[in-house]
């Protein structure tokens, strides 16, 4: 079977061949496709990237119709099933491989080298107003990192780039905890680095008074769980952010921030708490017919449905509602579940959910989860972002390795006026 696509450009009757790589064409290879010999040639016109792969990785598998996610060949039910800490799988992540006990013990020592930020970086969180919004002060604080650091900007330099990921991964927990201390007023935790990374990341949160905080395994192994889920996904909004800002060859703290920005927004990692805000504003079950009505009716969304990719339950989602009775055996049922689970019964019923295969996506149960367990709804987009930021690394690090990818720079059609002249501004209309 011929591996290419033969186009014919019926306004010139001219045929091409244009080779066909893993059921892709390049899109530099429609440039040829001209009318007059000094025209720019046929581009791709493609708003959000609907059917254009930008990259090729090696990282993250989803199949959106058959609801599969891998991290490395490894099924992300496997992966949250097993493994018992969130620094295997980030190590899969970047490094390919799952690490064997050595490799493992040497990642987690380099990790833990680098959980403590520095005495500035405390005072600078410090200046933010008490009623800051975490997601924003995490942010900022991870951009100010690349201040801290200036050798970061050695990007290609394989030793600089792993220490700022040791340090990134390390890091993050921290900032996030300090942002959570800074809007309750309370004194900041610093790490301590025999704990694991969420056991280390709970203790920073909410211990108060006591000489140790008793950390609930159950809630310590929900919380790995849910960071294992959100670790990657493949060419998503905040991840795309990563690789567009990093192509630029800044250093990877400037690329983290942006990313987490890209993540906050509502219809990305700021859905969760979106969920919690939407069940809250419904109140109780009998309201839920109303609502389905206003979505159909295009008057809002239903937050924690619908996704790019998936076109069937989202494989995160699963493991996340099963969890969800876990933890609310330890903190008890939030109240919000019963409502969440008849929406969801009833928009999974509904064709108009049906016919645009819109089902729950891993927002819809996190949040609910997060909130039993302590957290503030404002800070759901803080907890995602912490175990992102090794995905955004892994994408980083493959994007600056990869010999195909240059600085990211899409074209446009050019809509506007043609040449026209300047007026003075008295004669202007
Ligand atoms: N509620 C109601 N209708 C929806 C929803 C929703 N949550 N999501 C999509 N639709 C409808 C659209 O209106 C559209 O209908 P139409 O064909 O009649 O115009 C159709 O389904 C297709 O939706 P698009 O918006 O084209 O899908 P897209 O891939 O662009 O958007 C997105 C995906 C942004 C996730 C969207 O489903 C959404 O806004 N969901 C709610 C926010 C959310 O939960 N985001 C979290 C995503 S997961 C994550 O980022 C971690």
């Amino acid at each position: 079977m011929p591996n290419n696509l033969t186009i014919i450009d019926n306004r010139t009757g001219k045929k091409y061949e244009v080779p066909i790589e893993h059921d892709t064409i390049k899109a530099m290879d429609l440039r040829q496709i001209k009318v007059k010999d000094d025209d720019f040639g046929m581009m791709t016109y493609d708003p959000a990237f609907m059917n254009t792969a930008s990259v090729k990785s090696k990282i993250t598998f989803i199949d959106g119709d058959k609801g599969i996610l891998r991290y490395r060949g490894y099924p992300i039910e496997q992966l949250s099933e097993n493994c018992t800490s969130f620094l295997e799988v980030a190590y899969l992540l970047l490094h390919g491989e799952l690490p064997n006990r050595t490799d493992l013990d040497d990642w987690r020592q380099n990790i833990k080298l680098h959980t403590y930020v520095h005495e500035n970086i405390k005072k600078l969180m410090e200046a933010f107003r008490y009623d800051a919004h975490p997601m924003g002060m995490f942010i900022s604080t991870i951009s100010a990192l690349s201040t801290f650091y200036p050798e970061a900007k050695d990007i290609l330099n394989p030793d600089v780039q792993r220490k700022q990921i040791f340090r990134l991964i390390g890091k993050v927990p921290t900032i996030a905890a300090f942002a959570y201390r800074h809007s309750k007023g309370m004194p900041y935790i610093y790490p301590e680095n025999e704990l694991t990374y969420a056991g280390n990341f709970l203790n920073m949160m909410f211990k108060i008074g006591e000489a140790k905080y008793k950390i609930n395994p159950i809630l310590e192994h929900a919380l790995t769980v849910l960071f294992i889920l959100h670790a990657d996904h493949e060419q998503n909004c905040s991840t795309n952010t990563m690789r567009g800002i990093g192509s630029s060859h800044i250093d990877p703290y400037s690329a983290c921030a942006g990313a987490a920005a890209a993540l906050w927004g509502p219809l990305h990692g700021g859905a969760n708490e979106a969920v919690l805000h939407m069940l809250d504003e419904i109140g109780s079950a009998d309201k839920v017919p109303a609502v389905v009505k206003d979505v159909k009716e295009g008057k809002r969304k239903l937050m924690g449905f619908g996704h790019r990719v998936y076109k069937n339950y989202d494989p995160r989602a699963q493991v996340i509602k099963k969890l969800a009775y876990e933890v609310f055996e330890v903190t008890g049922k939030n109240p919000k579940l019963d409502l969440a689970l008849e929406l969801e019964r009833i928009a999974l019923e509904d064709d108009y959910f049906v016919k645009r295969k819109l089902y729950p996506n891993v927002d819809f149960y996190s949040g609910l989860i997060y909130q039993a367990m302590g957290f503030p709804m404002d800070f759901f987009p803080v907890l995602f972002a912490i175990p992102r930021t090794a995905g955004w690394l892994a994408q980083w690090q493959e994007h600056l390795s990869d010999p195909d990818q240059k600085i990211a720079r899409p074209r446009q059609i050019f809509l506007g006026y043609g040449e026209r002249n300047w007026v003075p501004v008295d004669k202007r209309k």
